[in-house]
């Protein structure tokens, strides 16, 4: 079972609170580390979670330098409780404009819990869909490979392992998809939640689970 979380609504949440949006997402880092555990008990294999689009450099530069702050702080704080809890960490997206660090963090992170196998849990960071697929085409030029099939291309995608997302799950009452993973949600189940990402719990994530075992996938063809 592969889960994708697009976490949004930090800054709303702030907002709401008289609080500066940074204040958002540093309570947005706190439930990713709750929800890696949720998402490990309920036996998830994979867990995607968006945490910056290639979208979200439009932002003003003192947010988005405090986002990749926050994303080489908590790595250093938290990877060691995570891989004891067998938790491989992936990071997913356009290496190109990361600052040194992000990337010196990147690599590390990944080497440091390879050996993870209860939970993949994979940051989707500087990630955008098109770019993916851009990204992909270009290789496949360079290669001069001949693609034949959807396989083929999926070989050229950022983690060409990572099966596709059999649940996609939006905070925010936000009903849009923002460039996440457009090639491997072909036909993933979509749950809408109206509520903050800070504000995420547990019974959220196993309400969406529950929800999702209920519907009927038929992938274009019939029952
Ligand atoms: C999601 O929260 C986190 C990121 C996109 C980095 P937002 O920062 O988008 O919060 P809102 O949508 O403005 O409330
Ligand atoms: C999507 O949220 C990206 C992440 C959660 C990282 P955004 O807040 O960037 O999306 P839009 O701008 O509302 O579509
Ligand atoms: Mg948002």
């Amino acid at each position: 079972m592969h889960v994708a979380i697009i976490m949004d609504g930090n800054g709303r949440w702030a907002k709401k609170r008289g609080l500066p949006r940074i204040e958002g997402h540093r309570r947005g880092a706190e439930k990713v580390e709750k929800v890696v555990e949720w998402a490990s008990d309920l036996g998830i294999d994979y867990l995607t979670l968006y945490a910056f689009s290639t979208e979200n450099w439009r932002r003003p530069w003192e947010e988005v330098n405090f986002l990749f702050k926050l994303f080489v702080e908590f790595m250093k704080k938290k990877v060691q409780r995570m891989k004891k809890e067998g938790v491989r960490i992936r990071i997913m997206g356009r290496r190109e404009g990361l600052p040194d660090e992000v990337l010196d963090v990147w690599n590390w992170v990944e080497e440091e819990t390879k050996d993870g196998r209860k939970i993949t849990v994979v940051i989707a960071l500087n990630y955008g869909g098109r770019a993916e697929i851009l990204d992909a085409v270009r290789r496949i030029v360079k290669d001069g490979r001949k693609i034949e099939s959807e396989e083929d291309f999926r070989e050229y995608l950022y983690i060409p392992d990572l099966p596709d997302p059999d649940l996609v799950i939006r905070t925010s009452g936000e009903m849009r998809i923002s460039n996440f993973l457009l090639w491997q949600i072909a036909y993933s189940e979509l749950v809408f939640l109206d509520k903050y990402w800070p504000d995420f719990e547990k019974e959220d994530l196993e309400k969406a689970l529950e929800d999702f075992s209920r519907r009927e996938r038929r992938f274009g063809g019939i029952r």
